[in-house]
């Protein structure tokens, strides 16, 4: 429940994507807010309030002149009691208005009296989106304060293809949670490993570990919604890019090391949570590997190793280095090993976590070891762990 007790005013425009904010009320609903909708009257004819009424168990606000609602003052009410005003869809009507201050139904009107954050996602078509005058419209929002999610671009509802469909619901959602995130490292570069890494042995078959990668794609999107500009380098794994965040893939160790290599310059923090082998076989094999019908089985004292490097004590060891964060995970005399690894890397912080909390689950459980000592936190989502991480990390910062 990522937005427990948050008030949300949802405003819905004309647009044929107003069919997309159902959805996205019962998603903000799922993840505990609570959802006041106002629709203009085009709007209505593309979804009914009664849909909206349903979904948010509240009535929706859609006719200025509604003697019904309490001392009519719905305007100046409803964005009183909300925390954010989310427009989904906004047309390029709608747009222009409130670029202008015009006020002439009841969701500008609201708009206008409103007293908190505005976040917009826009929804037309192309050639609409193009024009200078949606432009200079956005760039006077931008200007005012006024969040700006999206367009994407794809296939339109004319049959077109370009810049101007609304984000999907899941889209609008990530990044009305991001907003409410605290800005940590506003400005700051961060960069990161993540997963496994896969050592070849023949062309199909390799060396390679359990780690999912779940902790370091939920550390690159705490990280991200903190305000830092992301790149993730990443083993081969299954899991969806956060938003906002570079990805960048790679296979083995030595591709992870070039890579990190290759965009370390200029970073404020790195931080390895990548499970990287520690060797790799010496040959790689040109062709597969035979079976020979079960002779000749190969043995792995037979197979020779050699050491991959250790990025991050590499890193570490640059004349001017980021500020280094380290994953220990072991599967016993966690403390121990953890200061040890923090101290003979020579970075100022080292993340422990015993592989029986953490390998390939949800939820972990963590402890930081710093120069100051032992820092544990509660076990719990991967993602709510990373922005204590992360809120530690912003402190080191300033502190260092
Ligand atoms: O030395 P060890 O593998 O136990 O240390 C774990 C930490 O070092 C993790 O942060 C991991 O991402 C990083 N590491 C690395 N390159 C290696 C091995 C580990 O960056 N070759």
């Amino acid at each position: 429940m990522e937005l427990t007790g948050k008030r949300i005013a949802l405003g819905i425009t004309g647009g044929i994507a107003a069919y997309k904010s159902a959805e996205l009320v019962r998603l903000l609903i799922k993840q505990g807010a609570s959802v006041q909708v106002a629709m203009t009257e085009a709007a209505t004819h593309f979804v009914t309030p009664t849909t909206f009424q349903a979904l948010s168990g509240k009535r929706v606000y859609a006719d200025t002149w509604d003697s019904t609602i309490d001392n009519s003052m719905a305007h100046i009410n409803f964005s009183r009691e909300a925390d954010v005003l989310i427009v989904a869809p906004a047309s390029a009507n709608f747009l222009a208005k409130i670029a202008n201050g015009i006020a002439d139904n009841l969701l500008t009107t609201l708009t206008l009296a409103r007293n908190c954050p505005l976040l917009v996602a826009p929804a037309m078509n192309l050639q609409m989106w193009a024009n200078p005058a949606t432009q200079r419209n956005l760039s006077t929002l931008r200007a005012d304060g006024v969040s700006v999610l999206g367009p994407a671009s794809g296939e339109q509802a004319c049959g077109e293809i370009g810049a101007g469909r609304m984000l999907e619901a899941e889209e609008i959602l990530a990044d009305v949670i991001s907003f409410f995130q605290p800005k940590l490292l506003a400005g700051k570069k961060l960069l990161l490993t993540a997963g496994p890494t896969f050592e070849a042995i023949d062309p199909v078959r390799g060396i390679t570990n359990l780690s999912s990668g779940k902790m370091g794609f939920a550390l690159a999107r705490a990280a991200q919604e903190a305000g830092a500009d992301v790149t993730l380098i990443c083993g081969p794994v299954c899991q969806p890019t956060p938003r906002f965040v570079t990805r960048i893939d790679v296979v083995s160790a030595l591709e992870m090391h070039a890579a990190v290599m290759q965009h370390i310059k200029a970073q404020d923090v790195f931080i390895g949570v990548a499970a990287v082998a520690d060797y790799r076989p010496k040959h790689l094999a040109e062709h597969k590997l035979k079976k020979n019908d079960g002779a000749n089985v190969p043995s792995i004292e037979g197979l020779q190793f050699v050491l991959n490097p250790d990025i991050l004590a590499e890193v570490a060891a640059l004349p001017a280095p980021p500020l280094c964060v380290g994953f220990a995970a072991e599967s016993h005399n966690l403390a121990e090993y953890a200061q040890k690894k923090r101290a003979a890397k020579k970075i100022p912080l080292i993340v422990g976590n015993l592989i029986q909390d953490g390998f390939g689950g949800d939820n972990n459980r963590l402890i930081l070891f710093d120069a100051l000592g032992q820092h544990p936190l509660t076990p719990a989502p991967k993602l709510e762990l990373s922005r204590q991480l992360i809120a530690h990390i912003a402190h080191l910062l300033e502190t260092c």
